[in-house]
């Protein structure tokens, strides 16, 4: 099975998903725009050949280029996991004529407003939403909608550029902030927890499925600084009541956007009086470490399951549904070099063999700018068979393990 995989390192997790390939016996032709003696050597060695392409982000230029050297390697399927890319990767199956899904069933998975759109129309519950191109127009579509409203791009990523808003002054402010938009999203205001909703799917069907909670929103912790994002994959999504609603929201969305074999990623809220929410979804896998965070749940390897559905539309990933897993982020405190870290010991002792990973920015080193990127100064990944304890944990690695940088 000869495969092209676009992006076979970047982001980190990709590199998982690139070993996965391999394992399940894939011939792994990967696709970038670095030479191929930048990618780690770890792998380098997963694959069989390297395609470097000049623009990976203009698709009818990649197109051009990736499509010939496709048919004279008699590419068999194309894959991408990295949300810029997987339009190339779809557009490159219809030129091909290769199974998967087709670059509109995709587009619905990229385009929030035709995705919102596909989904009213099969009935899931959206946030009542509109597209605007002017200052005009928000105060508009905010009275009609009625305040609180977000405003976000059309096409964006880790919350940036999005923002709650209150009252038409709120507005004004934002309005100002984001001059550089041509159009955004204005949406309902969804009030409650937010959560994902992840699954491998083969042909539509989930084969796999997980839910993880965000601690707090990710809107909130993108805009305050002093927050620790973390997030808690649940052991058995199944086995709690209060997830059911968006697991059955999670199904019907990927049904209604004619989800083929892959990964998937939605985010939901469940507001205060139990009503689910739909947010958004994407037809690849998450990011922020939380592939692994469904490995640790389960014992076992995802990235190779997720390639042998890819490859073979066979799904063989058996969950063990056993641990709760935890994953914080944590961002420094002062600017400079990082001088001194507090709890690491603690932590660790509380955590005994339920600590998985913690890879902190090491003393000396610059403390990394936390708006670019959502590791921030580094991760903490634990994991217990309680829930109870899970959280505990979890909240002794937000509040009590701190960086300092000076
Ligand atoms: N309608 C909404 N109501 C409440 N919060 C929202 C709404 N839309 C987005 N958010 C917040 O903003 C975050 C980012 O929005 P999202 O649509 O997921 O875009 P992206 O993750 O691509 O930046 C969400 O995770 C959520 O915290
Ligand atoms: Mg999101």
């Amino acid at each position: 099975m000869k495969v092209l995989f676009i992006s076979p390192h970047y982001p980190e997790e990709m590199q998982g998903f690139t070993r996965g390939l391999a394992a399940v016996g894939a011939e792994v032709y990967a696709v970038g725009d670095v030479p191929e003696a930048q990618l780690p050597a770890h792998v380098r060695r997963h694959l069989r050949g390297y395609v470097q392409v000049r623009e990976l982000f203009d698709e009818n230029a990649a197109l051009a280029q990736l499509a010939p050297v496709a048919e004279r390697l008699g590419i068999e399927r194309v894959e991408c996991l990295w949300e810029p890319c997987v339009l190339l990767a779809a557009a490159l199956r219809e030129r091909l004529g290769l199974p998967g899904m087709s670059r509109d069933t995709v587009l619905g998975f990229r385009d929030k407003t035709l995705m919102k759109r596909r989904l009213l129309a099969a009935g899931v519950r959206v946030p009542r939403f509109a597209r605007v191109t002017s200052a005009g127009e928000c105060f508009e579509a905010a009275e009609a909608i009625g305040y609180p409203v977000v405003i976000k791009p059309i096409a964006g990523a880790g919350s940036a550029d999005t923002y709650a808003i209150r009252s038409p002054q709120e507005m004004e402010r934002v309005i100002a902030q984001l001059g550089h938009l041509e159009e955004a999203n204005l949406e309902e205001f969804i009030d409650g927890e937010e959560f994902t909703y992840d699954t491998v799917c083969i042909d539509g069907v989930p084969r796999f499925e997980s839910v993880t909670k965000y601690y707090p929103k990710p809107m909130d912790g993108r805009h305050n600084e002093w927050i620790s994002p973390a997030q808690l994959t649940y052991a058995d999504p199944f086995a709690r009541p209060e997830l059911k609603g968006g697991i059955e929201l999670g199904r019907a969305a990927l049904k209604a956007l004619g989800m083929g074999t892959g990964f998937t990623h939605m985010e939901w809220f469940r507001k205060p009086d139990g009503e689910v929410v739909f947010g958004e979804v994407a037809a690849r896998a998450p990011g922020g470490k939380l592939v692994d965070g469904m490995n640790y749940a389960n014992d076992f390897d995802v990235f190779r399951e997720w390639a042998r559905a890819a490859c073979w539309r066979r799904y063989e990933g058996q969950p063990a549904r056993r641990y709760h897993v935890a994953a914080i982020f944590k961002r420094a405190i002062g600017q400079g070099r990082i001088q001194r870290i507090v709890g690491a010991e603690a932590l660790a002792q509380r955590c005994g063999p339920g600590l998985m990973a913690m890879d902190l920015t090491p003393l000396g080193q610059p403390r990394r700018d936390w708006l670019n990127t959502l590791l921030g100064d580094g991760f903490v990944i634990l994991r217990h068979h309680d829930y109870g304890e899970c959280l505990a944990m979890m909240w002794q690695a937000v509040k009590e393990l701190q960086l300092y940088a000076g």
